[in-house]
């Protein structure tokens, strides 16, 4: 009844929209209840508040269904989101994005069972992985069903499924009813969007509504683990270690950016994951990643103003702010926490923020390797990507 409603400044749209947004009082209170609202998250430590915001959620489902593009917050990033399911709303978002055709989305769904409403299979490792860590941050690549457009998985014949945690997108996909697709709500291959602010300033908001759930958790984008073919591959870091899924699945895990196979460094060549661009989640001005000890002499020799992000154990005393001038130094220091996750849910807003100063230079002090805690791994990866040469 509601399919392909007209604008939402259209009068006949807004009454349809006011008994929807009325509707979805109820569902969204259905969901704080399943959700048990104010209660902390376990894996990372934050409390989640969403006070119902039925209207928006309403009017962002008017939107998908005439094909529009909502961004949500999720605990990771945000996601730029469309009916997985309307090849054309999914061309935009591959439109706006910039995105190369080849580089698959996830598609977000409300739980297991919209899950296997797009999975041709859905084997054992997946029903394991998504009792364990769902609502949560890890994308589980599976068999895709024939009713999944090509223009999803980039002709690929798998997909990419992930149940977010964020309540309010919770609560989107429930009123949706269906799939979304969510890729980061990015330009493509810059950087990933921790706010709400973040996504309005990369595009138009007659092309996407944004839905605002605040600042993201997390911070860096979800595992993805691909369990095709009975084997179990990390295709990209994330919050969620493989040694974690290991234990989860009894069994080794490959890992694509290590070459690792069950915490052992091999020379096994990168698997094939699409759309694992070296260059990516990058800040427009050129950055680069250095050991403490090298901090100076690279700054001296960048000749301009530069910007330098450094973690409280990165040096035994901190570099001061602004950063001296005359031994060659100038510019600004920014601080990072020196736990992985405090560094994680930073990284891309200090990115931003190094970026807006316009620097001739962001230099990155490395932080610690995955000894201490595995997500240095996932903040490592997105760290070599942003630095990386096109
Ligand atoms: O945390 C996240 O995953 C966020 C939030 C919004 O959910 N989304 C996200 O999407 O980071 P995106 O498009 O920026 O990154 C998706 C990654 C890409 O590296 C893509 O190649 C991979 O997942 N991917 C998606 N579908 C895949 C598939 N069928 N097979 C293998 N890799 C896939
Ligand atoms: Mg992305």
């Amino acid at each position: 009844m509601l399919d392909r409603a007209g604008t939402i400044g259209d009068p006949i749209a807004s009454e349809v929209l006011y008994a929807l947004a009325k509707s979805l009082f109820v569902v969204t209170n259905r969901r704080i209840a399943c959700l048990d609202f104010g209660k902390t998250c376990a894996r990372t430590g934050v409390s989640h508040t969403v006070d119902g915001k039925p209207e928006q959620i309403a009017e962002a489902v008017l939107r998908l269904r005439s094909g529009g593009l909502v961004a949500f917050p999720t605990e990771t990033v945000y996601g730029l989101g469309a009916d997985a399911m309307d090849e054309d709303a999914v061309r935009r978002v591959f439109a706006v994005k910039g995105r190369p055709a080849h580089n698959p989305l996830i598609v977000h769904v409300a739980g297991e069972a919209m899950a296997k409403s797009v999975a041709a299979e859905w084997p054992e490792d997946a029903q394991k992985l998504a009792k364990r860590f769902w609502p949560g941050p890890l994308s589980i690549v599976v068999p895709k069903k024939a009713n999944v457009p090509q223009i999803v998985t980039g002709g690929g014949p798998n997909v990419a499924v992930r149940c977010p945690s964020h309540p309010l997108t919770l609560a989107l996909l429930e009123a949706f009813g269906r799939p979304l697709v969510g890729p980061s709500a990015n330009v493509s291959g810059f950087v990933s969007p921790t706010a709400a602010e973040h996504v309005r300033e990369a595009f138009d908001e007659r092309d996407v509504m944004v839905l605002d759930g605040g600042a993201c958790t997390g911070g860096i984008e979800s595992t993805v683990v691909s369990v095709v073919g009975g084997k179990a591959r990390v295709l990209r870091s994330g919050l969620i270690d493989a040694g974690v899924i290991e234990e989860v699945l009894g069994r080794e895990v490959e890992c694509a950016d290590s070459g690792r196979v069950s915490g052992t460094a091999t020379t096994a060549t990168p698997m094939d994951a699409p759309g694992q661009l070296s260059s990516h989640y990058a800040p427009k001005a050129k950055a680069v990643m250095v050991e403490a000890r090298e901090v100076e002499d690279v700054i001296s020799r960048a000749r301009g103003e530069c910007v330098l992000i450094t973690h409280v154990a990165a040096t035994s005393e901190p570099f001061p702010q602004p950063l001296p001038s005359g031994k060659g130094l100038s510019g600004h220091t920014i601080q990072m926490p020196g736990d992985a996750n405090g560094y994680a849910r930073r990284l891309y807003a200090a990115l931003r923020e190094a970026d807006a100063m316009h620097p001739t230079l962001i230099v990155i002090v490395t932080p610690p390797d995955e000894s201490t805690n595995p997500v240095w791994r996932a903040v490592r990866d997105r760290l070599k990507r942003a630095t990386a040469e096109e």
